[in-house]
């Protein structure tokens, strides 16, 4: 089967002293949370570490007290449930791998914290492959629960199409088309991937500062010295 490759977009968040565009992480997290949650773990993600990045504290507060998680042994040695807290992870939609592949024809929703890490050209593939469905090319037969998808390795993908153009809509008035969402969930994936990029750029470039000027003053002396 042929199977395209994905072309290479521009992100925004690429670049040495480019960072997340905060307001994109917070629609994409939306999308997250209303289309991609109902099948898909981000078991790597804590509500705290979204604080500052796409919510206030408040905000992720009242969003985790709204889950509820098992907690436990107490000191009777029962497992007990209770609202999620900011230290809890992003909720699973199931319970473990079995109830996962029975909800979904067989095939399991992989957890997506690691996912823009996990394949080739990550982000863009990601993108291409939310916003690549269409109808299968005359002659090739589709098995029932499979959809076919160009970019996606042998065609044709367990999960159905799941984004629709105003299929979420966003509080920041941003249209909500296939595209917008897609571009705003995988830049929230790839956050998710690695929440420290911004940071960790941030401390390069001081690094490289100090280095720098550490060079000069080295660099000065010795002439000075020297001369
Ligand atoms: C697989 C992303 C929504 C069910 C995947 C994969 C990604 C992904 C990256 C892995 C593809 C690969 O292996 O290369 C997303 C995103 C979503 C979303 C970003 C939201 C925008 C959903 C929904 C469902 C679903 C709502 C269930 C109705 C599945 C299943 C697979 C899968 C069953 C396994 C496919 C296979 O192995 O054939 N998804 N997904 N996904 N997803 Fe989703």
């Amino acid at each position: 089967d042929e199977i395209l490759h994905a072309p290479t977009y521009n992100w925004d968040h690429l670049g040495l002293v480019a960072s997340y565009d905060c307001a994109s992480l917070r629609r994409g997290f939306q999308v997250y949370r209303q289309v991609c949650a109902t099948c898909h773990s981000i078991q790597r993600i804590h509500y705290r570490e979204l604080v500052g990045v796409t919510h206030t504290t408040e905000e992720l507060v009242a969003m985790a007290s709204e889950v509820d998680v098992v907690d436990g042994p107490n000191d009777e040695g029962e497992m007990f449930e209770r609202p999620a807290k900011l230290s809890d992870p992003l909720p699973s939609p199931y319970a473990n791998e079995e109830q996962g592949r029975l909800a979904n024809g067989g095939a399991l929703p992989p957890d997506l914290s690691l996912m823009v890490k996990a394949r080739h050209s990550g982000q863009d593939y990601l993108f291409s492959l939310l916003t690549g469905y269409c109808e299968a090319p005359a002659g090739k037969e589709m098995m029932p629960g499979l959809y076919y998808n160009p970019y996606f390795p042998g065609g044709a993908i367990a999960m159905p199409p799941p984004l629709n153009d105003d299929g979420v809509e966003y509080e920041d008035g941003t249209p909500a088309t296939i595209s917008q969402q897609a571009k705003d969930v995988v830049q929230f994936l790839n956050w998710c991937a690695e929440p420290e990029a911004d940071s960790r750029k941030r401390d390069a470039l001081t690094y490289m500062t100090v280095i720098g000027m550490t060079a000069l003053a080295t660099g000065y002396y010795k002439r000075f010295r020297w001369s």
